[in-house]
């Protein structure tokens, strides 16, 4: 059976620390949409490890990691990525003792799974993305979607309207050709420029590094479900940025959801076992587009300096607001989330006030549901503040205020909260049974 870790915000709610906190229950952890547009960041004996890519169960070593056919992939963020764990790997001896001995020249085959079916992100996709977004910026009443210019939405737009190129592809050389001078003529009206035989030449490099790892993913996994193996399926991004249910336009490219978990590995319903929904216990959002409980305040810096909102991927500041239970509603809803992990709970330390949205007020009407139109404005309830969660793991031991907070959360969004995280440090989690 599989387990879904999802976020249910606009992305970054922390979900790597609890995927990084699980995997070491399961055979399996599987990315299955987006791309290197993810990330977070692992620290192992001071020394830091992002990861964007690959999944969150490769540093334990019973851990199989599979880049679900959902997942889009830059070879070249993939390799670095790759040769920062190949680095560690080959310098700890204990890692290869407890994997036993592997003969090939990276200790990450047998390890890291590559499906042949996901789809490549080339360089006119990143100059796509940035062309694009350029244009929304400079045309009247549009604006930038704020993406993370790496190419993500041209590659997915290349896979819906059947001109992608999948990973499989590349061990082809004569189908490539054919395929990327196709789609350089569908891009000769636009005034970019590129180099056919420079992507030829660093995808036949990208062949040879990236055989070993390319394997159907999705007859890997049905084995591993018949074998009464655990696989833990990875969500990147957030259910807000989902590409149907999310704030459209300004979403990701992806289904971000529980739909994104099963057409991105090929797993059915019935594969399903839990879904963790995986949120902050305030807001943020990188990126434009409407986020209705925004605070541009002194309450809304305090959040973004001590949670350190900056982003894993590209150093943007966060915008940071409020608990936004209307819209957690919604992702809870639309994901079947079946329980939730409440991170950063200790960021709230000291504020004298906390305030949740309730509901919104939407033209004259108050209402407790996502509209198409998002130009609402929040209602809220207010929760006196608290201290002391910081490093805290038993909840008889948080401040009255804090179990107050969390158990509204679970009245308001009827979803049982089974973990809270109260520090960056992987053991500082409360877990209610
Ligand atoms: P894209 O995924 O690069 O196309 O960016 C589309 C939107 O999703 C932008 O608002 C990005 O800031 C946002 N986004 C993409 N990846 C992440 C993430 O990992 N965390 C938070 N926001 C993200």
């Amino acid at each position: 059976m599989a387990d879904v870790i999802l976020g249910v915000q606009w992305g970054d709610e922390g979900k790597g620390k609890i995927v990084d906190s699980l995997a070491k229950n399961y055979d399996f952890v599987v990315r299955f949409q987006g791309g290197h547009n993810a990330g977070h960041t692992l620290v192992i004996d001071n020394v830091k490890y992002a990861l964007h890519l690959i999944p969150s169960g490769i540093l334990y070593p019973q851990c199989k990691n599979i880049i679900g056919n959902g997942v889009v992939i830059d070879f070249q963020a993939l390799d670095s990525e790759m040769q920062q764990f190949e680095r560690l790997f080959s310098t700890t001896q204990n890692f290869h003792s407890t994997t036993g001995t592997l003969s090939s020249n990276s200790c990450l085959i047998d390890r890291l799974f590559i499906s042949n079916r996901a789809h490549i992100i080339l360089p006119y996709h990143v100059a796509l993305d940035r062309f694009i977004e350029n244009n929304r910026a400079k045309t009247k009443g549009l604006e930038a979607i704020g993406t993370t210019g790496k190419g993500i939405g041209p590659s997915y737009s290349d896979k819906v309207s059947r001109n992608g190129i999948q990973v499989g592809d590349i061990f082809d050389e004569e189908i490539l050709h054919t395929k990327l001078q196709a789609n350089l003529v569908n891009l000769a009206h636009l005034p970019l420029a590129f180099d056919i035989d420079s992507m030829l030449s660093e995808m036949r490099g990208f062949a040879k590094r990236f055989a070993p790892f390319v394997a159907d993913t999705t007859q890997i996994l049905w084995e591993s479900t018949r074998n009464n193996k655990r696989i833990l399926l990875e969500g990147a991004q957030g259910s807000m940025l989902d590409i149907d249910h999310g704030t459209y336009p300004f979403v990701t490219s992806s289904h971000t959801g529980i739909a994104g978990a099963l057409s991105g590995t090929g797993l059915n319903a019935h594969d399903i076992d839990s879904v963790i929904g995986v949120m902050k216990a305030y807001c943020t959002r990188v990126g434009n587009g409407i986020f209705p409980t925004e605070l541009h305040d002194e309450a809304g810096r305090f959040l973004q300096q001590k949670g350190m909102e900056f982003g894993t991927t590209t150093g943007r500041p966060r915008r940071c607001g409020w608990l936004d239970l209307v819209a957690i509603k919604h992702a809870i809803r639309f994901n079947g989330c079946t329980k939730l992990a409440i991170m950063k709970i200790d960021v709230l330390d000291t504020l004298h006030e906390v305030k949740v949205c309730v509901g919104y007020e939407y033209e004259g009407e108050v209402i407790d549901y996502m509209p198409y139109n998002l130009n609402v404005k929040p209602i809220y309830k207010s929760f006196s503040g608290w201290n002391g969660s910081a490093r805290v793991r038993e909840f008889s031991k948080l401040h009255a205020n804090a179990k107050r907070y969390i158990e509204f959360i679970e009245e308001y969004t009827g979803s049982k909260v089974w973990l809270i995280s109260t520090s960056p440090e992987r053991e500082d989690i409360i877990e209610i049974p």
